[in-house]
């Protein structure tokens, strides 16, 4: 049974299906076992007397040792239908948890995807997981494959050669249920393809990725969906005073955009979940300018707003029984005669004034006035997503997201949706002794808070504009994407978000 697809390039489709135990018996291209140190061959495989005897040998002789990270491809195995077993290193069975589960996912599916096969059936989806369902196993490693599949070789004059790989079945016991299993499948190809949106978007350099290109990538989303999409030109936003979010668009010639996506999958009176992704196309710093030295990585300072256009095409194609809008502010950050200055104060549309002492603390002011335009949803929450803070880096690392929040139910939910999807986000406080640091002589509030907990202040200004909702901020400064020579976006926190929302829907096992 196929479940579904994607395009790897235009002309490349891989089939995604799933598969109950008897049906591996037939012929196939190439299957894919795990192995633990020390333990042999794990469960999944159902190798008759000789095969068996045949794969004792090859563990013996010391050419797979169980390894977390080794693969070992073999032809011809006796008494073995399919015409390739790859054998994937799966490291000790006490430590086989969530990320040594992923890490062999990805491993089977680079290994098969770099071989001569047309099809792939993984039996790792068999192994159990500490802790975690077959469905989990088998959303997992719809997300991973999707992932380690992904290319960006748009500007590449050669490009790699497409692989034979094109079908993938992803093994489940009897008892797990097919039905189960495909609907986690789905889930999974779902996710994989937002992640892989928000990927591109992110990768996309600053010169094609601008606030227009962000807005038409919205609309194709929307028309894709039959979503309803409004896109705020900078006419609209002067009309409706948001003039924290206009002084960061001052400095460029790319007009600013403000895309509100809306998904309406619940009742028609059903609050949203109205989540915001900045999208700062590109982050010079302003006339606060940053040093020169890895600016580029400023490109993907638009990944929030990607994320959240991944979540919504996502839950679109899960067709989520919930309601969802998707704002997203889109704005170039650029030095000019026509750039907002230090020392300048703006009204933000909530009314409150703002000092701006630093340029380069822009993320914060596009984000607030979208924070007060979000109260006009009646939002059951909200949850900004932002690549804010320098600082939170520091602080987390590319491990976890910095989470924070004015609600602790809502806080709960993101965290454990964060654990389910290992999609980590870790909470910080938001207590108002550090509101302090954002004390100004001339209005409401400064900008910027100072050296010290600078994550923490950048979220406090943030409150400021959330009060009326149970809201929540992810800062993601350090986990959207890779710097060195895995340059990249990574797409989260779309896994994050997506089971948040999967769990609310009531739809995760
Ligand atoms: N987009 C940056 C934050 C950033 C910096 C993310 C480096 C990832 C890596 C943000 O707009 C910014 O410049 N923040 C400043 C704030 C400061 C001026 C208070 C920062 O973190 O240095
Ligand atoms: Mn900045
Ligand atoms: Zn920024």
């Amino acid at each position: 049974m196929i479940i579904g697809f994607f395009d790897l390039k235009q002309e490349k489709r891989v089939e995604f299906s799933i598969k109950l135990p008897d049906a591996t018996k037939r012929r196939e291209s190439c299957v894919v076992a795990g192995v633990f140190e020390s333990r042999g061959l794990a469960a999944g495989g159902e190798f008759g007397e000789s095969a068996r005897r045949f794969l004792d040998g090859v563990l013996a002789s010391g050419d797979m040792d169980g390894k977390a990270g080794t693969a070992l491809m073999l032809r011809n195995v006796p008494a073995f239908g399919g015409e390739r077993l790859l054998l994937i290193g799966l490291g000790k069975e006490k430590e086989f948890h969530d990320k040594a589960y992923i890490a062999a996912i990805r491993a089977a599916v680079r290994a098969a995807g770099n071989s001569g096969a047309t099809d792939a059936t993984l039996l790792l989806t068999r192994i159990p997981v500490r802790k975690r369902s077959a469905a989990w196993r088998i959303r997992q490693a719809a997300m991973a494959a999707r992932e380690t599949l992904y290319r960006f070789d748009r500007f590449k004059s050669r490009k790699e050669d497409a692989r034979p790989l094109g079908r993938l079945a992803f093994a489940v016991d009897e008892k797990t249920g097919e039905a189960a299993a495909a609907q986690a499948l789905a889930q999974g190809l779902a996710i994989g393809e937002g992640v892989a949106l928000a990927r591109t978007l992110g990768d996309l350099p600053g010169n094609v990725c601008t606030p227009a290109h962000l807005a038409e990538a919205a609309q194709r989303i929307a028309g894709e969906h039959r979503l309803d999409c409004d896109i705020l030109e900078q006419a609209d936003m002067e009309a409706l005073g948001m003039n924290a979010l206009l002084s960061v668009a001052k400095g460029s010639r790319q007009s600013p955009k403000f895309i509100a996506a809306r998904y309406r999958g619940g009742p028609p009176d059903g609050k949203p979940i109205v989540l915001i992704g900045k999208g700062i196309t590109f982050d010079s710093g302003g006339i606060s300018l940053k040093p020169g030295e890895g600016m580029d990585e400023m490109k993907f300072d638009m990944c929030g707003a990607a994320s959240v256009l991944g979540t919504l095409d996502a839950a679109a194609r899960m067709r989520l029984p919930i309601n969802l809008a998707a704002l997203a502010p889109c704005v170039e950050n650029l030095p000019g005669g026509a750039a907002g200055k230090p020392g300048d104060i703006v009204t933000s549309l909530s009314g409150q004034t703002v000092e701006i002492l630093n340029t380069d603390a822009e993320g914060r002011l596009v984000l607030c006035d979208a924070l007060t335009y979000a109260e006009r949803l009646k939002p059951q929450a909200v949850i900004d997503v932002a690549t804010l803070t320098g600082a939170c880096v520091i602080a987390l690392g590319h491990v976890a997201s910095g989470l924070f929040a004015n609600d602790d139910e809502l806080a709960g939910a993101l965290l454990a949706a964060g654990d389910a999807a290992f999609d980590r986000a870790w909470r910080m406080p938001l207590w108002d002794d550090y509101q302090e640091q954002l004390k100004s002589n001339f209005a409401d509030m400064a900008n910027v808070g100072g050296r010290p907990a600078g994550s923490v202040t950048a979220a406090c200004f943030l409150s400021r504009f959330a009060g009326k909702f149970a809201w929540a901020h992810l800062d993601i400064a350090g986990t959207a994407w890779k710097s060195g020579a895995d340059k990249g976006a990574t797409g989260r926190p779309v896994p994050l978000l997506t089971h948040y929302l999967l769990a609310l829907a009531g739809k995760l096992r």
